[in-house]
């Protein structure tokens, strides 16, 4: 059975369906199709990161470095991409949807005072030109869980592929909630994560956030993994 997502409010169904219709129809374009008809229902309403990232690096839960080269997959509307590149690191918000790459430059736009050092392209996470020195950090936050299960396996290798030795994957773990059918989202556990990432990573970092995403309580699992 496909159920609706967890976390969403009743009148988030609607667009999930469409979403998870869009995508079933055309597994290429389903995502920007969803961005231009506005259904992405796990949009951060008032465009702020969420607590568990905030609370795993302004509470130094684990340090994670200033310097090198971030990136963010499937970031949307760029707002993580953003507070990364905020915190020192050069970021690239990476997208499959133009539209949505084109709305997070919106965003960065309007921000007061926007960081410089924030670049958002329209790639595929699983074939683009990994840049010289690669990434010393990445965080996953609902794009594997966008993923069909079937693409798990070159997930977990492609971070392998494009993170730098000592370089960290942050994963925060959403949506936990059992062994539902479908998606997207489809669901995870951080027990999901160990047949990735184990060959390249080891995971550093476990905990269940203490600040959790509001409507997103109890589904949610903070993970850092560091590459070998
Ligand atoms: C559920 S949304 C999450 C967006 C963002 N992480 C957030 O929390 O607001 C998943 C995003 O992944 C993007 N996406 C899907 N497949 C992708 C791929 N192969 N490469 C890059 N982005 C992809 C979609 O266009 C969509 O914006």
């Amino acid at each position: 059975m496909t159920s609706a997502a967890p976390g969403a409010a009743a009148g988030q169904n609607e667009d999930i369906h469409k979403l998870r219709a869009l995508i079933a129809e055309d597994e290429t374009n389903g995502w920007d199709k969803a961005w231009k008809e506005g259904r992405t229902p796990w949009d951060s309403a008032d465009g702020s990161v969420r607590p568990p990232l905030r609370e795993l690096i302004e509470d130094v839960k684990f340090p994670i470095p200033r310097t090198g080269r971030a990136i963010v997959p499937g970031c949307g509307r760029g707002y993580d991409a953003a507070w990364f590149a905020r915190l020192g690191l050069e970021t690239w918000g990476v997208d499959i949807s133009p539209t949505a790459v084109d709305a997070a430059k919106i965003f960065v736009a309007a921000m007061p005072d926007p960081p410089e050092n924030v670049y958002f392209k329209a790639l595929d996470f699983f074939n683009f030109d990994v840049p010289e020195g690669k990434f010393q950090l990445a965080y996953d936050y609902t794009f594997l869980c966008a993923l069909p299960p079937k693409m798990r396996e070159a997930w977990g290798n492609r971070y392998g592929e494009i993170i730098s030795p000592g370089g960290l994957l942050i994963a925060l773990v959403f949506p936990i909630d059992g062994d539902r059918q479908g998606g997207p989202p489809y669901s995870l556990s951080p027990e999901t994560y160990v047949p990735l990432l184990s060959d390249a990573f080891e995971r550093v970092y476990l905990k269940k956030p203490g600040r959790p995403s509001e409507g997103r309580e109890g589904k949610e699992m903070m993970s850092v993994w560091k590459r070998k």
